[in-house]
């Protein structure tokens, strides 16, 4: 980061807890100021603040229902009160229940496309509007607008997408729709803002499956291993800093989306 701008302004979606909150420490140890995210989970949320002031990071909290489309509208210009600016968004926060072709109904449709895919393209459209006035504001002042180039949205995908299999059918359906919008956003939204797509393989365990078996899942690739916590939220980091990116996925997860799986991790 240049000494000479203000920190960029990152919002982490479902920061509170498991994969979020890695990458927002991450953003916070590398000098980003992050607006963290949460629903139910405002405990975990502060604890995130905490830590992300641990590392000399400006950090605040922020509920919203990410299913509420009112709520998910709200939420850019909460941040940039709070901030002054905003200048990258992680979807990260996900909604994973099960359904399958057989199960599958509108209200799980529903459900999954609302906070999977419509919140993301929704924050999505609300920083583009941001930046662009922003970059408008710079020019009629004569300056430079601070962070070209950084402004972005990185959208958390999932390897199943290249390698897929009918369980978590409206979830899959959903980050699937989120991967095309990230194509479609990348051309709408450029300059100003790239879109990238990270995509883990089995990261984090879930109640469905023992510390052993997880272990097991995990070690199911070419690489031996799936990918960590670490290597996500180094991805995202990447994907946010790195200034020619944008319309492309970066596909994390030891090469577990060149291997063919019947059924999803939880259900093998
Ligand atoms: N974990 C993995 O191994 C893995 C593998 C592949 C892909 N991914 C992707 O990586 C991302 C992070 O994974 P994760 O396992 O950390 O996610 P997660 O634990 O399943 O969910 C993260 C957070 O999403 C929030 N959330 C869910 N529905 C919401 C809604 N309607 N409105 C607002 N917030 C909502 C919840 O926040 P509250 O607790 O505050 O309610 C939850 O803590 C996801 O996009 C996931 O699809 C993860």
């Amino acid at each position: 980061m240049s000494p000479s701008l203000p920190p960029p302004v990152v919002l982490v979606t479902g920061a509170a807890r498991r994969l979020g909150r890695d990458i927002a420490l991450a953003l916070a140890a590398g000098g980003w100021q992050v607006a963290v995210h949460y629903r139910h989970s405002r405990d975990d949320a502060i604890k995130t603040v905490a830590d992300c002031a641990e590392l000399s990071c400006a950090s605040a909290a922020f509920d919203a229902d990410l299913a509420d489309e009112a709520a998910v509208r709200g939420l850019l210009p909460r941040v940039i009160a709070h901030f002054g600016r905003i200048d990258a968004v992680v979807n990260s926060a996900s909604t994973f229940e099960h359904d399958s072709a057989a199960s599958f109904g509108f209200a799980a449709m529903d459900k999954h496309l609302r906070s999977n895919t419509g919140a993301a393209i929704l924050l999505a459209q609300a920083l583009h509007a941001h930046v662009t006035a922003r970059v408008a504001a710079a020019a009629d002042a004569g300056a430079e607008p601070a962070h070209a180039g950084r402004c972005a949205v990185v959208n958390l995908l999932d390897q199943k997408l290249w390698n897929q299999n009918p369980d978590f059918f409206s979830y899959t359906l959903s980050k699937a729709a989120l991967e095309a919008a990230g194509t479609m956003l990348a051309m709408a939204l450029a300059p100003q803002v790239r879109v990238v797509g990270v995509a883990p393989g089995l990261t984090l365990t879930s109640h469905l499956l023992s510390e052993a078996e997880f272990q097991a899942r995990h070690r199911l690739s070419p690489l031996g291993r799936s990918s960590t916590p670490a290597d996500v939220a180094g991805a995202v980091k990447f994907a946010l800093e790195n200034s020619s990116l944008t319309g492309t996925t970066l596909l994390v997860d030891g090469g577990q989306h060149l291997m063919r799986f019947e059924r999803d991790f939880s259900l093998m």
